[in-house]
C-alpha cells in the first residue's frame, strides 16, 4: 500500500472531488480543512460525509497556516510524500472585503505546506492550486503559461501568483518537485455557492433578480469538475524532473479551451430549468476580468490531459445535482 496522499481543502469543491477520485482509485487519503464559514459550512460537511464512506479516508480539521498543527499532523498521519494542496481563501471579489484572509491562507498557508514537504524524506510531488486570475487583464488569447503574468488585478490573483513564485524558489533551493495548476472557472455538482452557475441557478429557481456584471459582456473558459480532476490526477502522477537550468517546478493551465459567452451560459441554465432569469445588468466589478481562455498545449503534451465536457453536458449535470441536493423545483 502506498503512503496516504494529503489533500488540503478536502471539504472544498475541488478538494472533495480530488479526494473522492483518489479514494475510488484505491489510494489512502488524509484530508484537511479548517471548515471556515466563507460559504455555507453545511455544504462542506455534506461533502465530507460522502468521503467518510471510504475506509481509507481520514479527516483532520486544522488551519494550514498553523505550523504546530501541521507538524502534529505530519507526525501522526504522515509523512506525506504526495500532496495535493487546494486549501485557499478563494474568490476574487471577497479579496476586496477581507484581504487578511488571503494572506493568511494563501501565502502563510502555502509556505507552511512547502516547509512540511521540504523536511520530508523522499518527497515525490506537491501539486498546488494557482488560478487563471494570474493572467489579470492580459488580452492576448488564449492565455499561455509562457505569457507574462505580472499585473494581477486583485489581491486574490496576487496571492496565487505569489504562490507560484514561492514554489519556484523552493524547488530551486531544495529540489522539491512541484506543479502549480492554473484552474479556469470550475463548475459542476457540489460546486461553490459564490460562483456564477450556483448564483444564477439559485436566483432563477427562487424568482429573484439576478445581477449580471459588465452588462453580460464577459467570456469564460468554463471547465467541468471531472475534467479538472482528470488534470489534477494526471499531473500528480507525472512529477517534474530537474533540468540543467530548470528546477523541478512547472505551471500548467487546466481549462476547457473554449471561451464561452456569459449570456449563452445563462440561456443554457434557463433552458435546463425551463424558467426565465430576471436579469439586473450591472457595470464591471472591481478586480474582475472580461475574458479567460486557456491554452493547454503543455498540459496535454506532458500529462495527456484532454478536457471532454462541454457546457451543454455540464450545466444539466450541475442542475440535476442542485435540484436533488436542495429539493428545488
Ligand atoms: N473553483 C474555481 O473555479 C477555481 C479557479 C481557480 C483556482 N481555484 C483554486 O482551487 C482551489 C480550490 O478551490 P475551490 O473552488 O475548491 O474552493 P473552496 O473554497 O470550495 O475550497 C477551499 C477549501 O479550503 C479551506 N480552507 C481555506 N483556508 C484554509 C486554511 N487556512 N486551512 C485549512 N483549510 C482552509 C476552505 O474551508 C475550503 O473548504 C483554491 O486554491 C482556489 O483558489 C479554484
Amino acid at each position: 500500500m502506498n503512503n496516504p496522499i494529503l489533500v488540503t481543502g478536502a471539504a472544498g469543491f475541488i478538494g472533495f472531488h480530488t479526494a473522492l477520485r483518489l479514494l475510488q482509485k484505491g489510494e489512502a487519503v488524509v484530508g484537511i480543512d479548517n471548515l471556515n464559514d466563507y460559504y455555507d459550512v453545511s455544504l462542506k460537511e455534506a461533502r465530507l460525509q460522502q468521503l467518510d464512506n471510504f475506509e481509507n479516508f481520514t479527516f483532520v480539521k486544522l488551519d494550514i497556516a498553523d505550523k504546530a498543527d501541521m507538524e502534529k499532523l505530519w507526525s501522526s498521519q504522515g509523512p506525506f510524500t504526495r500532496v495535493v494542496h487546494l486549501a485557499a481563501q478563494a474568490g476574487v471579489r471577497y479579496s476586496l472585503e477581507n484581504p487578511y484572509a488571503y494572506i493568511s491562507s494563501n501565502c502563510m498557508g502555502h509556505l507552511t505546506v512547502m516547509e512540511m514537504c521540504r523536511h520530508t524524506e523522499n518527497f515525490q510531488h506537491l501539486v498546488y492550486a494557482s488560478s487563471s486570475s494570474v493572467y489579470g487583464g492580459n488580452d492576448k488569447m488564449p492565455f499561455s503559461v509562457k505569457d507574462e503574468v505580472n499585473k494581477p488585478l486583485s489581491l486574490y490573483a496576487a496571492t496565487k501568483r505569489s504562490d507560484e513564485m514561492m514554489s519556484y524558489s523552493y524547488s530551486h533551493l531544495y529540489g522539491i518537485p512541484q506543479t502549480g495548476l492554473r484552474f479556469f472557472t470550475v463548475y459542476g455538482p457540489w460546486g461553490r455557492p459564490d460562483m456564477a452557475l450556483f448564483i444564477f441557478t439559485k436566483a432563477i429557481c427562487e424568482g429573484q433578480k439576478m445581477p449580471v456584471f459588465n452588462h453580460g459582456q464577459m467570456k469564460r473558459d468554463f471547465t467541468y469538475i471531472d475534467d479538472i480532476i482528470d488534470g489534477v490526477v494526471a499531473t500528480l502522477d507525472t512529477p517534474p524532473e530537474s533540468g540543467e537550468e530548470q528546477p523541478p517546478h512547472r505551471v500548467f493551465n487546466i481549462g476547457n479551451t473554449r471561451s464561452e459567452d456569459l449570456m449563452d451560459f445563462i440561456h443554457l441554465i434557463e433552458k435546463e430549468l425551463g424558467m426565465k432569469a430576471d436579469i439586473d445588468f450591472k457595470g464591471m466589478q472591481d478586480g474582475d476580468v472580461q475574458e479567460t481562455y486557456a491554452d493547454i498545449e503543455e498540459t496535454t503534451a506532458l500529462t495527456g490531459y484532454v478536457p471532454k465536457t462541454t457546457i451543454n453536458e455540464g450545466i444539466p449535470r450541475f442542475i440535476a445535482w442542485y435540484k436533488d441536493y436542495y429539493g428545488a423545483a
